[in-house]
């Protein structure tokens, strides 16, 4: 395994901010992640594990060791008529397997099509997007256990998973490497999920009248890339803050000043998008410096020149944070992962 010294970042994230790593390493099997994990130890180095860089920003040069986790491998089990087991390595690539298993015609992460980022890291905030998160489907995964360097399974009950929440962002953080994930998923009778509004009307537009999975799949993509930035053009991280939740009595006051206000109720709480919010603040589309809003989906922060600091990105978030708080009295949290 070879392991780089002040090694450039700005390829491993999808902001395409240019920090260095103190040392990287890329790993292919457990064995070289193994021997890695024993270096960063022998060296008393941090260590971060990074998939594919679509859910961090950068602030400043890392000290330690980044591991690029790039363990490849796709396999299944047949569990009865219906339904199969399919477990994906760490490294696979998100869209890529949901292709496959779209291939397969195995039915449960259409609506989640074109997240991107790698499986491994798919339970880190149980990704979701068009009314499905991964923990619909999800099994378990196999994580090392950076004390220990066991190799252990996690259930659902254990990763404790949330609205862009799970273990491994809390008591779990820093503390396991998630090596591979293995979904449930339906080999027939898929159940078609379009409760999410621009679903049903993107298939209506496509002519679809009884939908296959692949069709929700197509008409995702279609919503996705009409309104977010491809980071391969324009630097970003997806949605930069989480969709507020506003308990009903703080949300009440803030609709009699604001009547049209989008909302999500969720028993005592209320869900506010976060890029309504945003906007009315003004923000959409602005630009300072080398940071912006997108113009079409102001929650997506961007790199609009190219040439941001991860510094300047974060100053820009806080900014947006204040803002919202002044205006509305709501805190909007990160989703990004600051490091
Ligand atoms: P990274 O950015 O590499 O890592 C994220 C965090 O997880 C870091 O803290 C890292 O240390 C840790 N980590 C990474 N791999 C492991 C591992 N194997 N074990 C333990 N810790 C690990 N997210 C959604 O949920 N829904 C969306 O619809 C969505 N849309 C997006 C659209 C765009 C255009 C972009 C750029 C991002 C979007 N995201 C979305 C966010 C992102 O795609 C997901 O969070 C994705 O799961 C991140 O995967 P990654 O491999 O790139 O993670
Ligand atoms: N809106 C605005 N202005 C904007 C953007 C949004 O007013 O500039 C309002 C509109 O009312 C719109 C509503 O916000 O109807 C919701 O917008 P959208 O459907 O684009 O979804 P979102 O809530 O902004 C969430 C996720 C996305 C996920 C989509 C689809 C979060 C933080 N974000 O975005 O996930 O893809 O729903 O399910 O929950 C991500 O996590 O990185 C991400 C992209």
């Amino acid at each position: 395994m070879d392991i780089k010294q002040n090694f450039s970042l700005k390829k491993f994230n999808t902001f395409g901010v240019d920090v260095a790593a103190e040392y990287f390493a890329q790993v292919n099997s457990l064995e070289e992640l193994l021997e890695a994990v024993t270096f960063s130890k022998n060296l008393h180095l941090a260590l971060l594990v990074l998939g594919g860089g679509s859910n961090v920003l950068f602030t400043k040069d890392l000290t330690g060791l980044v591991i690029q986790l790039d363990l490849k491998g796709i396999s299944e089990e047949k569990i009865s008529d219906s339904e199969v087991l399919v477990t994906a390595c760490a490294g696979e690539n998100w869209h890529g397997f949901v292709e496959y298993c779209l291939r397969k015609d195995y039915g449960g992460l259409e609506n989640l099509s074109l997240i991107p980022g790698n499986v491994g890291t798919s339970p880190m905030q149980n990704i979701g997007a068009y009314g499905t998160e991964i923990k619909d489907t999800f099994v378990n995964c196999k994580v090392l256990n950076l004390k220990t360097l066991e190799v252990e399974t996690f259930g659902a009950e254990k990763c404790s998973f949330g609205y862009r929440e799970s273990f491994f962002k809390k008591e779990g953080k820093g503390k396991y490497i998630i090596l591979e994930v293995t979904f449930r998923l339906r080999t027939r009778d898929h159940v078609i999920k379009v409760e999410y509004g621009a679903i049903a009307s993107e298939l209506e537009s496509l002519g679809t009248e009884r939908p296959t999975i692949q069709d929700v799949s197509r008409a995702v993509i279609n919503i996705r890339q009409s309104k977010l930035p491809d980071p391969a053009v324009l630097g970003n991280a997806g949605s930069f803050f989480k969709n507020p939740s506003v308990p009903k009595k703080q949300f009440l006051e803030v609709q009699k000043e604001y009547p049209n206000i989008p909302n999500f109720p969720q028993g005592e709480f209320v869900k506010v998008p976060a890029g309504w919010l945003i906007e009315q603040c003004g923000w959409k589309g602005k630009q300072v410096g080398n940071v912006a809003s997108h113009k079409l989906q102001a929650l997506v922060l961007v790199n609009a020149t190219g040439g941001a600091s991860g510094q300047e990105i974060f100053d820009f978030s806080a900014r947006i944070i204040e803002s919202v708080k002044d205006k509305f009295g709501i805190e909007l949290e990160r989703e990004v992962n600051i490091i």
